[in-house]
């Protein structure tokens, strides 16, 4: 079993600076020792090389339309690359409009695949309903076949067409929903848990129902895309834009663990980390520490006990 990542140190899709250093701390905290321990064998791809076009007028509200699509587009031809390669891949954030180019890529070897969107967001708007013209709150949106109609000719945006039916499509965490982005959730009938949910159901059934709902007539590889502003502030507080009451840390690790469990996981993405954000030194590494916690617990770190396979075979 081989795990690759990549970094993509990329910012434009919303205003705020730093989170393209969020590879680089992801990294310093310790992320591939931790993953070498695991049993798998890692390949550090490093970091994307984004260029930026000179002149990038906005598309109405839309900020950086080229710059984004041209981004992604390149990360999309690199997770393709890796998947055929065989490899897991983990995603190293930079915003989370890099959500589209990962998945995006991951669909060209894996048509069938699945999305686990994590995330006190849906990162759900349209051109036209995204009330801040940021597209790392826009990324859903262009893989939707069924939103096509919906989703305006972005120039950047050309090579980007939607692979994705609602019904493979399910979010945990939510908290933060735009108007517009809770209209196409019900319109579209499109499965959430919601940090409401998680509190009157519990982690444990809602992760039972998202692998029922997304596996219900096959098997098929999963596609996490994890925003790390799914976990409260006060766990995760070097991030764009925190909202109160998210995951807790034993929340996100049983996520993580009935993902792995699966072994359907094929692409993760960890992104929105902003070392620029933190109020200290401290919340820095509290959030890029989380971080690979978080992504070697999708990669089967246990809290129950290591399981190396030279001492047993579980
Ligand atoms: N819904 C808001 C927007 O459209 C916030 C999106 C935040 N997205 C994120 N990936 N952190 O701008
Ligand atoms: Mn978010
Ligand atoms: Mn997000
Ligand atoms: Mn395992």
């Amino acid at each position: 079993q081989s795990v690759a990542v990549l970094g993509a140190p990329f910012s434009r899709g919303q205003k705020r600076r730093g989170v393209e250093h969020g590879p680089k701390v992801i990294r310093d905290a310790g992320l591939i020792d931790r993953l070498s321990g695991l049993d798998y064998s890692v390949h550090d791809f490093g970091d994307l090389n984004f260029h930026y076009p000179e002149k990038d007028e906005p598309y109405m509200d839309v900020k950086s339309p080229r710059t984004v699509g041209g981004a992604n587009k390149k990360l999309s031809t690199a997770v393709s690359r890796a998947v055929g390669a065989g490899h897991t891949l983990v995603m190293l954030g930079g915003d989370h409009s890099l959500g589209l180019g990962s998945a995006a890529g991951h669909a060209q070897q894996c048509p069938d695949l699945c999305l686990i969107w994590v995330d006190a967001h849906p990162d759900l708007n349209t051109p036209l309903t995204s009330p801040s013209g940021n597209l790392h709150g826009q990324p859903v949106a262009f893989m939707l076949k069924e939103l096509q109609n919906k989703v305006p000719d972005l120039p950047g945006f050309s090579w980007a067409k939607p692979f994705l039916s609602c019904r493979d499509l399910v979010y945990i965490g939510l908290r933060d929903v735009d108007p517009g982005e809770y209209q196409i959730m019900k319109d579209l009938g499109i499965q959430y848990f919601t940090m409401r949910d998680i509190d009157r159901l519990g982690i444990q059934r809602v992760m039972e129902v998202t692998l029922d709902h997304l596996m219900a007539r096959k098997q098929r590889p999963i596609h996490l895309s994890f925003d790390i502003d799914a976990f409260d502030p006060l766990l995760a507080p070097a991030t764009g834009t925190p909202v109160n009451g998210g995951l807790t840390y034993r929340e996100g690790m049983y996520l993580t663990e009935e993902i792995h469990n699966t072994g359907l996981l094929s692409v993760m993405d960890l992104v929105e980390v902003n070392p620029v954000l933190g109020a200290s030194d401290e919340a820095v590494q509290a959030t890029a520490s989380l971080a690979v916690d978080v992504i070697a617990s999708s990669l089967g770190q246990t809290r129950e006990g290591a399981h190396r396979t030279m001492i047993s075979s579980k």
